[in-house]
């Protein structure tokens, strides 16, 4: 499995220790930056490079990190294609895979301790999509986007 992972300066911290943890387990990173938590930068450059990593089939799954999680989560569902997951506990990560197959999991840096983080990202590594129901709901929110992308802005 290829994971690409990004952050802004205030996830740059966690995403080194999460990007060392999964080399640590043998699994294939496409780090999209930053190199350290020095300089602010801003969260849409790098959750744009790490959506279009997965969204493109580079990257089989990506993670993304922010102060918050809500940023880098709000850049990434703009993208075709991808689901993504703010997630500050297991099993919130399970059931993202499990019900949404979920493919791009978002971490808030400032709000969750490395420890759980591990354990967060452990969890959505080893889970599968349940399909059945849920593929359905899939089809559906495709749907949307597809119809979404073509449309002049509509009211609800
Ligand atoms: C950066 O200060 C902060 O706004 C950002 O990391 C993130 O939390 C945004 O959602």
């Amino acid at each position: 499995m290829v994971i690409a992972i990004g952050s802004d300066h205030a996830g740059a911290d966690l995403k080194r220790e999460l990007a060392a943890f999964l080399e640590g387990n043998g699994i294939s990173l496409i780090d999209a930056g930053p190199n350290g938590s020095a300089s602010s930068v801003d969260y849409p450059d790098y959750g744009e490079k790490v959506s279009l990593l997965v969204s493109g089939g580079q990257a089989d799954r990506g993670v993304l990190i922010c102060g918050t999680g809500i940023g880098m989560s709000i850049v990434a569902n703009k993208f075709p294609g991808i689901r993504a997951a703010l997630c500050g506990e297991p099993l919130s990560a399970r059931l993202s895979r499990q019900h949404n197959d979920s493919n791009i999991l978002v971490l808030g840096g400032r709000m969750i301790g490395p420890v759980m983080a591990r354990e967060v990202l452990q969890v959505w590594l080893n889970t599968a999509f349940e399909g059945g129901r849920h593929a359905g709901r899939l089809m559906k929110i495709t749907n949307i986007e597809e119809k979404t992308s073509k449309d002049e802005p509509r009211q609800a």
